[in-house]
């Protein structure tokens, strides 16, 4: 990673920490996504994957540390902000209106950013006729990803891996530059991972820089070309899938903590 110059890297993060009581969730953690690529962040429950994903999005402050997108400090700016500056991420637990049509959760993703989601929500009555770019878009990512026979389904209908799909989905309807994917594989059947791993692919090859973090580590390997394993709030080892592979240190960390 060291050949990189700074203008090569999407998301840097230099020295994170954050603590909450004496549990050092995140410390001292340095990680590069190189523009363009797919990079993953790979560890045991409670390692302090989402809290780092957390405060790199704003969704959390960290107590030290910087981070930058795109060559621009952003830690400490809040969670809109950084979103607007082109960088979104999915939950571990899906987030989307539960009673509102898949399709509609894809219309309220999309409202125009100047919106709130609540204002957008609220104006769904108008989409039809008012919104075509929008739902254009939403259409072709339906299509795209195998969603668009449940299109009018009530997204608490779906099973999990499709509700994932959806979330995705909504992720994609703004357009960002970088996406983070807090456990994408979770709760998707084995036979929808492939497709998660194309779409994944199919956003890199847009140019969109990807940081993920799942359990799955087939998935982890398929689709990223650098990984970086954390445990106990530090990172421990990185460095591409074979070697992560091969590290003994990994098996040690993951015996008895699969998920
Ligand atoms: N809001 C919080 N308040 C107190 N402790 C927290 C909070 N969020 C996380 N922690 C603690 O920080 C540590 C790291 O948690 P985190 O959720 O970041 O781990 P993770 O790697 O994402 O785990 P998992 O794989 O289970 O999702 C854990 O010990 C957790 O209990
Ligand atoms: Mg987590």
């Amino acid at each position: 990673m060291s050949s990189r110059t700074d203008t090569d890297i999407a998301l840097r993060a230099s020295k994170v920490s954050k603590s909450f009581g004496g549990v050092h969730a995140v410390a001292d953690v340095s990680i590069d996504a190189p523009k363009g690529t797919i990079t993953a962040v790979i560890g045991p429950n409670g390692a302090g994957k989402t809290s780092l994903f957390n405060v790199l999005t704003g969704f959390d402050q960290a107590d030290a540390g910087e981070v930058t997108l795109f060559g621009k400090r952003i830690e400490g700016e809040p969670a809109w902000k950084i979103a607007r500056s082109g960088m979104v991420r999915s939950f571990q637990t899906p987030v989307g209106f539960p009673l509102l049509s898949v399709w509609e959760n894809l219309m309220t993703a999309g409202a125009d950013a100047s919106e709130s989601l609540w204002r957008g929500l609220f104006r769904r009555g108008q989409w039809r006729g008012l919104e075509r770019d929008t739902a254009a878009r939403a259409d072709a990512l339906l299509t795209e990803l195998g969603l668009a026979s449940v299109k009018d389904q009530r997204l608490e209908d779906l099973t999990a891996g499709q509700t994932k799909l959806v979330d995705f989905a909504r992720l994609l309807m703004v357009e960002p530059q970088m996406v983070l994917l807090d456990e994408p594989a979770a709760g998707v059947a084995p036979s929808g991972i492939g497709r998660l791993a194309e779409q994944v692919r199919n956003l890199r090859e847009r140019g969109i820089t990807l940081l993920i973090i799942d359990h799955n580590i087939q998935f982890v390997f398929e689709v990223s070309e650098y990984i970086y394993v954390m445990a106990e709030g530090r990172v421990v080892v990185s460095g591409t899938p074979k070697e992560i592979a091969e590290h003994p240190m990994v098996a040690e960390i993951y015996l008895g903590s699969s998920k």
